[in-house]
């Protein structure tokens, strides 16, 4: 049976792909087999034991890369294939914000009611008004926001490290 873990990424600005590396060096440092690439070039999931998939939130929604992964696989993620999610995020450190986010990233994941995946995380956002492209350069509020990251790597980490044990199959007694 294969132990390799598959993490994969929609990313529009770069700082998810960034999530999704320092998640495959934290399995690689613990010696779980990685592999490590953009949604949109995953063409089978046969072969790994367990999926970590990550994207950013844009205006409420989940990235459409990551929307469109789980319906081409919900087979294979219906029938035993584990699955850990992570969403990026908040762009303003508020305990409202954190719970405003995590209430749009649940209500995503509601739209795949045949999910169920074994963790979901939601990290904070990396933002920078100067790197804004067409149409939300367009956007004054947009472009007053501050540049922030709030990307909390040691939690990134230590969420990573307790992935392995959630990939393993349930042994029935
Ligand atoms: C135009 C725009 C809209 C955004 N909308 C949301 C949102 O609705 N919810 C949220 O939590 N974050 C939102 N963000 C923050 C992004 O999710 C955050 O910047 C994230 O780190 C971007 O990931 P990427 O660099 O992988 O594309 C938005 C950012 C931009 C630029």
């Amino acid at each position: 049976m294969s132990t390799s873990i598959l993490v994969t990424s929609a990313s529009s600005y770069g700082s998810t792909q960034e999530v999704a590396e320092d998640i495959a060096a934290t399995l690689r440092a613990q010696g779980v087999e990685v592999d490590l690439r953009p949604v949109r070039e995953v063409k089978k999931l046969a072969g790994y034991s367990g999926i970590v998939l990550g994207a950013p939130l844009y205006m409420f929604h989940w990235h459409k890369d990551a929307r469109h992964f789980l319906a081409r696989f919900q087979r294979e993620l219906m029938h035993g294939l584990p699955l850990a999610v992570f969403a990026g995020g908040p762009i303003e450190d508020t305990s409202e914000q954190w719970q405003d986010r995590r209430r749009d990233l649940d209500q995503e994941l509601a739209k795949f009611p045949w999910l169920t995946p074994v963790a979901v995380q939601l990290i904070g956002g990396k933002f920078d008004p100067a790197k804004l492209r067409f149409p939300y350069s367009l956007l004054p509020a947009l472009r007053k926001m501050p540049a922030c990251d709030l990307r909390d790597w040691p939690a990134i980490r230590a969420w990573a490290s307790a992935l392995p044990e959630k990939f393993q199959p349930i042994v029935a007694h």
